[in-house]
């Protein structure tokens, strides 16, 4: 039985680098006509309501999204993100987050396609509702059902590969499924989120992913939050991309540091960006 919901966490910090780095490469990719296809293998909701109960009980997005809201000075990458937010909330203040369906949604043309995977039976209703006959759904295990749509059809893809890791095991799918993806497909654009923790598993799955992916690979990681005393407790998160498009690297240069210090607690806020291309 799945307990993560990410509705407590919609819009959090973590959310800000994923979806800041899913809506750039989204737009690199549209830069050229030929289509290509979208999967989430762990989608969520796809639309998340910030004054319910859930989005309030921890209020996370404060210390994300919102604290974002009200500046103007955001560099271009980080701005087309507020913005595509602030589609969803025409009224000017913030009460609704759009999660990575609803933001892909936003970047997709009619030539592209778009698959999503939800297990949890109430987030795959909601998406359901979203989306119905728009996008192709699927209420089945993400890492087992990607393979079966690799290569896509006009051998372009972007996978975003974001479990919620409450299973310890959820690292060794994530790199169990990769490597058979890469088999299956080694140009596609692979965007992998993990939580930045203090646990070996967390601290490794960089290097791990990195022996993966001798094609090229990106990673950024963004630090928020000091360690605690007890161990516990998310520090931040990290986006690896294999295959980044080109471009993404200058874009994540001019954006880290500034989202560092918007949303970093003071004397913790640390990023980090390293990529190999060979
Ligand atoms: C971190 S949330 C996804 C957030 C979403 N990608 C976004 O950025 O808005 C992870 C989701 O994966 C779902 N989930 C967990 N294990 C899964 C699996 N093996 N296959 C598909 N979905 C799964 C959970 O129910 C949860 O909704």
């Amino acid at each position: 039985m799945l307990a993560y919901r990410h509705a407590f966490h919609a819009g959090a910090a973590a959310d800000v680098l994923k979806h800041v780095v899913l809506l750039d490469v989204l737009a690199r990719m549209a830069t050229k006509d030929k289509g290509f296809l979208y999967v989430d293998t762990h989608a969520g909701a796809g639309r998340y309501a910030l004054d319910q109960r859930m989005a309030q009980r921890l209020a996370e997005y404060a210390g994300g999204i919102g604290a974002l809201w009200p500046r103007t000075d955001a560099p271009p990458p980080v701005q087309r993100y507020v913005d595509a937010v602030r589609a969803c909330n025409p009224g000017g203040a913030l009460r609704v987050y759009p999660g990575s369906p609803l933001l892909a949604a936003s970047r997709l043309r009619e030539q592209d396609g778009m698959v999503l995977f939800e297990l949890h039976p109430a987030d795959y209703r909601a998406l359901r509702a979203e989306f119905g006959a728009d996008a192709q759904l699927r209420p089945e295990d993400g890492f087992n059902g990607l393979k079966a749509l690799l290569p896509p059809p006009t051998r372009r893809g972007v996978v975003l590969i974001d479990p919620s890791y409450e299973l310890d095991s959820d690292y060794a799918r994530v790199l169990g499924c990769l490597r058979d993806a890469l088999t299956r497909f080694a140009t596609g654009v692979y965007l992998v989120w993990y939580p930045q923790l203090q646990s070996l598993e967390s601290v490794q799955l960089p290097r791990r992913l990195k022996a993966l992916a001798p094609a090229g690979w990106l990673h950024a990681q963004l630090t928020t939050a000091a360690p605690r005393a007890d161990g516990y407790g998310l520090l931040g998160s990290g986006m690896f991309v294999i295959n980044p498009p080109y471009g993404l690297h200058d874009a994540l240069r001019e954006s880290l540091p500034w989202l560092a210090d918007a949303l970093g607690e003071r004397g913790a806020a640390r990023w980090v960006l390293d990529a190999h291309q060979p």
